[in-house]
């Protein structure tokens, strides 16, 4: 197909961080690299029937938020888009998607924006996943991120956003793979970080010889980092020596230490963490009488330090292996006496499991991509008794609300919720279930660049009930 050139004017960045615009036909055009405010000559290479994309082959003028992206794998690594943004105007990127996301989808503004939280730019990244390949035309095994939109692996030599003493390993990690007596059946690496240890683990579909598991140690030795090894699914995980140090993150803040194991979920970025835990602690204010309730609790990342205030907190949480860390923690911190876990699937909920958990004066709430729909569904029912069949399509179709009749409360909600989201599109249609039907106020919202370069929305809102 030919390919067609036409000069676009950039006046935004979709959700992948690519400049949009308008072709002279009238179509949206997606333009991968170009930046709001630039003049950019396109490749048309796609065409469909409502939208194109294409890639920049000439600027007639650059953005002042334009900058020379650090690692050479940019373009080709799929692990960041946003490296050619200063990382202040990716922050405020963030933010509009944010607000765009609220009034869009549930026509909300928050009454007050939250200050961005920013961290380190660069090597941030305490967890990651690497593909690891036998690639014998790139010369031997490869170890890193996919390239970008392919199943490949970029063929990457360093990774900034990984911290230094572990981008510094990617070289002796294809050497040290190579020398495994079968490298093609050693599919991933990885990496989870505590504060003073790092862990690999790596995930082999055959038994490792005797050999092999020498070469492992050896190499955990001259670098400093301890392996387990992945032979099945996550459950199968194990430490390749007994003697391990065990993995774990301080608190400082509330004195609380979390061990965890290395396939655990943890935040991605320790520094943002420790910012973001408490600036959430803060928004919560629990009094010495209150009683929290921590949805999708973890192992009790939130959970721990709110049990440092309140009088009691439930964490709830969909693994059983994190329940039993939280559990473990719990203890390992003295606070067993204030807190409890129990597991469950929260996108299963009704108003009458929740009632079964008990009132509480204030919810912290922070749950995976899919958001927490059940949850506040079953809230705004258990406020106002069982949602209306028009009310429940407009809830699907994620719109404003009808104000609804004023019913007896038989449950009392929480006075506040602070809900931390790593999707604005569920945090937004989830805000529009808590205000418009469960008679919340969006007092505060705002996001954290928990993961700079790539264009991942993390953020944090707080609701009120007067
Ligand atoms: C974003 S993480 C937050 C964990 C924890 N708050 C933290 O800060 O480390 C989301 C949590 O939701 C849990 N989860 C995912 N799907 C779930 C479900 N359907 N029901 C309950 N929990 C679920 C995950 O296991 C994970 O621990």
């Amino acid at each position: 197909m030919e390919q067609r050139l036409e000069w676009l004017q950039i006046d935004s960045l979709d959700l992948q961080a690519r400049g949009v615009g308008r072709s002279e036909n009238g179509k949206v055009v997606f333009v991968d690299y170009a930046l709001p405010t630039e003049r950019v000559q396109t490749r048309i290479t796609r065409s469909k029937r409502n939208w194109e994309s294409g890639e920049a082959v000439a600027w007639a003028n650059t953005a002042s938020s334009r900058v020379t992206p650090r690692c050479p794998h940019f373009g080709v690594c799929g692990g960041c888009s946003m490296q050619h943004v200063d990382p202040a105007a990716q922050l405020a990127f963030k933010q509009r998607i944010l607000e765009d996301d609220f009034w869009h989808l549930s026509r909300l503004r928050p009454q007050t924006l939250l200050r961005p939280i920013a961290g380190p730019n660069w090597g941030y990244r305490a967890r990651a996943r690497l593909t690891v390949r036998l690639v014998p035309k790139k010369g031997g095994v490869l170890v890193g991120f996919h390239e970008k939109g392919s199943s490949y692996v970029a063929d990457m030599r360093s990774c900034d956003i990984l911290p230094k003493a572990v981008s510094d390993l990617l070289l002796p990690l294809r050497e040290l793979i190579a020398g495994l007596s079968r490298p093609e059946r050693a599919p991933q690496i990885e990496l989870a970080m505590g504060d003073r240890v790092t862990a690999l683990v790596l995930r082999h579909l055959e038994p490792l010889t005797d050999a092999d598991r020498q070469r492992l140690r050896d190499f955990g030795r001259k670098h400093g980092v301890q392996w387990w090894l992945q032979p099945k699914g996550p459950d199968s995980v194990v430490p390749l020596d007994d003697d391990v140090e065990p993995l774990s993150y301080v608190l400082p803040e509330f004195g609380v230490v979390m061990p965890f194991r290395p396939t655990d979920f943890t935040q991605v970025n320790p520094q943002i963490n420790r910012v973001m835990v408490a600036r959430a602690l803060r928004l919560l204010g629990a009094r010495r009488t209150d009683r929290v309730i921590d949805w999708f609790c973890g192992l009790g990342n939130f959970t721990l330090p709110i049990a440092t205030q309140a009088r009691q907190v439930l964490g709830v949480e969909g693994s059983a292996t994190l329940v039993a860390r939280a559990l473990d923690n719990a203890l390992y911190n003295g606070l067993q006496d204030r807190v409890s876990f129990t597991a469950r699937n929260l996108f299963e909920m009704n108003a009458d499991d929740l009632r079964a958990y008990g009132e509480a004066d204030l919810w912290l709430v922070d749950p995976p991509r899919d958001g927490a729909l059940a949850l506040c569904k079953a809230l705004a029912e258990a406020v106002n008794g069982p949602l209306h069949a028009d009310e429940k399509q407009a809830v699907e179709n994620s719109q404003a609300m009808p104000e609804h009749a004023t019913l007896p409360e038989p449950f009392r909600p929480p006075r506040r919720i602070v809900y931390v989201s790593c999707n604005p599109a569920t945090l937004a249609r989830d805000a529009g279930l808590l205000v418009h039907q469960a008679g919340y106020t969006l007092r505060a919202a705002g996001v954290m660049n928990m993961f700079p370069h790539t264009a991942h929305v993390e953020s944090m809102a707080v609701f009120e009930r007067d």
